[in-house]
């Protein structure tokens, strides 16, 4: 990262504290890794965010309906998945200063550092052995690459590392009293599974037809070996997953629907299309036969943001072997059974919070000849926007709040409204502006007498005066979800 981005990430951390969006856990107890709150702004923008994905989902298409499954599943689930098997990630401790590391992000590490040093032909060779290893899940050969290499502990700067071993990464608990052979069960690391082991519940009680899809939002948890940049890589996260049912054979032309229409849905909250760009995989998963992934252009580079992948009929087979029930789907058509062929978007709502702040993060220069000003601006897409308006009255007295509160009665009937009186107007502008405010509602004396206040909009900061009864259907227009969702359409 160069000096510039990692000021303007440090901007992003400490602005999301700041002003109540997002804090660390369990702050008062110096935290817990990569186990993040969000505050009162923050929880509003994450729901803000909800609402846009499940309305462009579940509202806008006929054929997808949406669940809320348990985190808790049958143990077996995990078996069938995969995960409990090879839910993996390579790891190695530094025997001297006794930190843990994900083997393959040390190589990575390295090899960013030869491509800084101009070392591309090392970089490309190291990368080539790398991708080898992992694909033969040679650990052993890991271990060689790192002593090869020279890398040593970041802490410590010695070479003294363990070998390297595969650790799962799904937290276990236990579930029943301990006395009664308390059974081991997992705290879902995805919410596809949810949806899969419900897919004939859905499909028979819902009377739904292929092509059709789920889609459900909820919590996830991976006890990731390294966490880092904030809310990019958490130990407890929230998934949007959508699984899309088709008939096989048609999958591709399925994929490749849902990829561009994936990427609209991120481009339509007003985000530079060159922040953004597709990631295909080269090596694919067991499980699927196309993968790609939407990347941003994040201050530490691009990152995953969401997933799309053609994950064939693994998960329902491995469903229908386990459980011993029959996964399959008889399709009127072409009057024949089979288990259906599955298209999925995943996508962090945490990530998408991170891209949507860097994205909204602005530092204004509003200085002139006369005076130096600036002001730091979130400018969220007004139908994601935390806080929709502020009532402000000019002054504390002459029956201004009054006039304010009644104003406010009114519009908090349909918006999450503000309402301060504290400190200069300017002032208050510019504590709404830093939250992503798209209107502040000024009510002077005049009001008083012609039912007028002033509305500054936040982009332009322009001012005009509107009447009083003009307010809702005004705020309306911009942050109305009609706004996003037809560009969708
Ligand atoms: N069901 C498919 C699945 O879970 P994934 O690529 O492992 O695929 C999907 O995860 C999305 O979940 C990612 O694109 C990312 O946005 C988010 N995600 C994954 N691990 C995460 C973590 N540790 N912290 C925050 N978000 C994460």
């Amino acid at each position: 990262m160069s000096k510039q981005t990692d000021d303007f990430f440090k901007n992003i951390v400490s602005h999301a504290k700041e002003y109540g969006f997002v804090f660390q856990s369990s702050e008062i107890y110096d935290g817990l890794s990569a186990v993040y709150d969000y505050g009162q702004l923050g929880s509003e923008l994450k729901n803000n965010l909800k609402t846009y994905w499940w309305k462009s989902m579940v509202q806008l298409n006929e054929n997808i309906v949406g669940i809320d499954a348990a985190i808790f599943m049958h143990p077996t689930t995990w078996k069938a998945s995969g995960h409990v098997d090879g839910f993996n990630d390579p790891m190695i401790d530094n025997k001297d200063s006794k930190k843990r590391y994900r083997a393959d992000q040390l190589i990575e590490d390295k090899i960013d550092r030869y491509e800084k040093d101009g070392k591309s032909d090392k970089a490309a060779q190291l990368q080539q052995d790398l991708d080898n290893a992992l694909n033969a899940d040679d650990l052993a050969r890991l271990k060689t690459i790192i002593e090869d290499h020279n890398i040593v502990c970041p802490i410590s700067g010695t070479k003294n590392w363990t070998d390297v071993r595969q650790f799962n990464l799904m937290f276990d608990t236990q579930m029943g009293a301990m006395a009664d052979g308390a059974e081991k069960v997992y705290l879902r690391p995805e919410t596809a599974q949810g949806i899969f082991v419900n897919f004939l519940n859905v499909q028979k009680t819902g009377r739904m037809k292929i092509p059709f899809g789920i889609a459900q939002i909820g919590k996830a948890f991976r006890n990731e070996v390294i966490a880092r940049q904030f809310i990019m890589r958490m130990r407890e996260f929230e998934q949007m997953e959508l699984q899309f049912f088709v008939r096989p054979g048609t999958e591709m032309e399925w994929y490749n629907k849902w990829k561009e229409t994936r990427l609209k849905w991120h481009l339509a909250l007003g985000s530079n299309p060159e922040k953004y760009r597709y990631h295909d995989h080269a090596k694919l998963a067991h499980y699927a036969n196309a993968a790609v992934d939407i990347e941003y252009d994040f201050p530490f580079g691009f990152k995953e943001v969401e997933g799309i992948h053609s994950r064939t009929d693994f998960d329902l087979k491995q469903h229908q072997e386990y459980s011993k029930k029959k996964m399959q789907y008889f399709d009127p058509e072409i009057n024949q059974n089979y288990i259906p062929y599955v298209v999925e978007t995943s996508i962090g709502l945490d990530r998408l919070f991170l891209t949507v702040f860097a994205n909204s993060l602005v530092h204004e220069d509003l200085s002139t000849e006369e005076k130096q000003d600036s002001r730091v601006v979130l400018k969220f897409h007004p139908a994601i926007a935390p806080v929709k308006a502020a009532v402000l009255p000019l002054t504390k007295k002459d029956g201004l709040p009054e006039k304010a509160r009644e104003i406010m009665a009114k519009l908090k009937l349909d918006y999450n409204i503000q309402y301060d009186e504290k400190d200069a107007i300017g002032k208050r502008y510019r504590r709404q502006d830093a939250i992503g405010t798209p209107y502040c509602i000024t009510v002077d004396h005049q009001s008083l007498e012609d039912n007028m206040v002033t509305i500054r909009h936040r982009d332009s900061m322009e001012q005009e005066r509107v009447a009083i009864d003009q307010l809702s259907s005004i705020i309306g227009e911009r942050v109305s979800w009609t706004n996003l969702l037809t560009q969708l359409i």
